[in-house]
């Protein structure tokens, strides 16, 4: 039996805009990722368990780390002989991984769909996919056909008693915590129009309104969109009659143009979202040639925009929202936004000429899609451009942006900790490629010091690829609540589920955040496809 064989490198400077560094490099050339190891985590979860319980295989799973890693992404990914055409089309399967006292178990389930069940029954795919899916028996049977299916595997999230299982483009699902059992489609105490888009990017506002808040969207799409921001209590507050999943306070705003918004950020006064310049021409996919998200192409001249909506009960509540032009490229996923109240320093050796806020992204030159005629699985890695983490300073008062690189290296999923959301931050952990520049898949784990570049990495390579690293914070020291020092921010545990192409089945890692050093690798009795997000719950 084969373990992660995880490899920590040396730590050198990763500095903003510089050319990549040799020095961590290590000593062995280590060979790019072999395609049928990386391939081999395109499959079907064959199984599912109740609190199973597990043993590290390698090192020590830490006695502090309490609470449940939840994990969502396509479990199925073929049905009746028919694959999927992009692995994103797949059905949601949660995992829970659940610490307490240095134990482990496992829980993991599909979500119960309308389409999954009906699917499940059929044998078949019964649904076109967003991302290129389609059913069988060619143009006919998928001309005209445009049922969205809601499949749940974007997210998950614990909002109150229920854990959401979140698609986009569609209601949430309702899971039981404990056994991960689907209660149905949640309209969230009547907040939500059935079938109405609600984000799969919920962002945790850690107290900047002085109880811990969820934050996120909805958008409805067109010629001209409309953004819907939502904030919700994540816990009771009896003295204020608030319940834990309440809706506190929400605004609509509409802009100009197709708007497709997958993530944003957020700080204490704004909510931040990134319009890309893309277009959206609708005519293959009701034709039946292509998916929803294939019609979406980079829009020749289009100007890209900020578009940041003032937050309820912040400094400017009630005000419009501001555009401010963006810089070019394509963005899923931020890593992190701040305010910057003043003319002054900007903390990374610049100055600002006034109030600024900053967001850290990740950009693609391009928006990255898989063409018709294209099998997933056989894509070319440099035909494809990879994500790069850049930082833009929005100045409020000439609404010009300034824009730099903070690493040349291949990136996505990235996170600080969590009790810095909204807040600057010194530390992001991110899903890097295991070659310093270029497009490749995901094996490494990097944590990027935002203000002097220093990084440290661990790697899963050559057998081993990552998904997304979730930074998890020690749990406050009731010192700290008594007056005593705050802990320090890189300190904590960041946890990441590994597919082993040595063995053909997930790893859990547990990885010091500080140092990167690898405390724990547990070998999971499961083999689960590339997931896509997670959160941690305490407790
Ligand atoms: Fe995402």
């Amino acid at each position: 039996m084969t373990l992660a064989s995880g490899r920590q490198q040396v730590s050198s400077a990763d500095a903003p805009g510089s050319a990549p560094t040799t020095a961590a490099q290590p000593a062995e050339p280590i060979p790019r990722f072999d395609r049928a190891d990386w391939a081999s985590g395109f499959r079907n979860v064959g199984q599912e368990l109740s609190n199973v319980p597990l043993q590290a295989s390698k090192g020590t799973i830490p006695a502090d780390l309490k609470g449940t890693l939840y994990r969502n992404g396509p479990g199925r990914l073929e049905r009746g002989g028919h694959w999927v055409h992009h692995p994103f089309d797949g059905d949601g399967m949660i995992t829970a991984l659940r610490f307490e006292a240095g134990g482990l178990n496992l829980t993991n389930r599909f979500v119960r769909t309308e389409g999954w069940q009906a699917e499940e029954k059929a044998g078949k795919p019964l649904y076109r996919g967003v991302f290129g899916t389609q059913k069988p028996g060619g143009l006919l049977a998928n001309a005209f056909d445009v049922r969205l299916k809601n499949i749940a595997n974007t997210h998950v999230v614990k909002l109150g008693d229920q854990l959401l299982a979140l698609w986009e483009a569609s209601s949430p699902h309702a899971l039981d915590p404990d056994t991960l059992e689907t209660k149905g489609i949640s309209l969230l105490d009547g907040v939500l129009k059935p079938g109405e888009a609600f984000s799969a990017h919920p962002r945790f506002d850690p107290g900047h309104r002085g109880e811990e808040r969820m934050v996120t969207f909805g958008v409805k799409s067109g010629p001209r969109s409309t953004i819907r921001l939502m904030e919700f209590a994540v816990a009771d507050d009896p003295a204020k009659g608030v319940k834990a999943g309440q809706l506190l306070s929400e605004r609509s705003d509409s802009f100009g143009g197709f708007a497709f918004l997958h993530d944003f950020a957020i700080t204490p006064n704004w909510a931040v979202f990134l319009q890309n310049a893309i277009a959206f021409n609708p005519l293959p996919f009701l034709l039946g040639q292509k998916g929803a998200a294939q019609c979406l192409a980079s829009k020749p001249g289009g100007q890209a925009q900020f578009w940041l909506v003032p937050r309820d009960g912040g400094a400017f509540s009630g005000q419009p929202p501001r555009i401010v032009p963006a810089p070019e490229g394509f963005v899923f996923h931020h890593l992190n936004a701040w305010e910057i109240s003043e003319a002054g320093p900007d903390g990374f050796g610049g100055q600002v000429e006034g109030p600024a806020l900053v967001v850290e992204s990740i950009f693609y030159a391009d928006f990255p899609s898989i063409g018709p005629d294209t099998d997933f699985r056989t894509i070319d890695f440099d035909l494809i451009p990879e994500g790069l983490l850049e930082r833009c300073t929005i100045d409020l008062t000439s609404n010009t942006v300034r824009t730099e690189r903070l690493s040349e290296r291949c990136c996505e999923f990235a996170m600080v900790n969590p009790r810095r959301e909204g807040l600057f931050s010194r530390y992001g952990w991110m899903a890097v490629a295991e070659r310093e520049t270029g497009n490749d898949p995901l094996q490494a784990i990097k944590k990027l010091d935002l203000v002097n570049g220093e990084r440290k990495v661990w790697s899963a390579a050559p057998r081993g690829f990552v998904s997304e690293p979730v930074m998890v914070p020690r749990a406050a020291a009731a010192t700290a609540s008594a007056g005593g020092p705050e802990p320090a921010e890189d300190d904590g545990w960041v946890l990441c589920m590994v597919w082993n192409g040595a063995r053909c089945a997930s790893d859990l890692v547990i990885l010091d955040a500080a140092s990167m050093e690898e405390l724990a690798v547990v070998e999971l009795p499961l083999a689960i496809p590339y997931g896509l997000h997670g959160s941690f719950v305490e407790g």
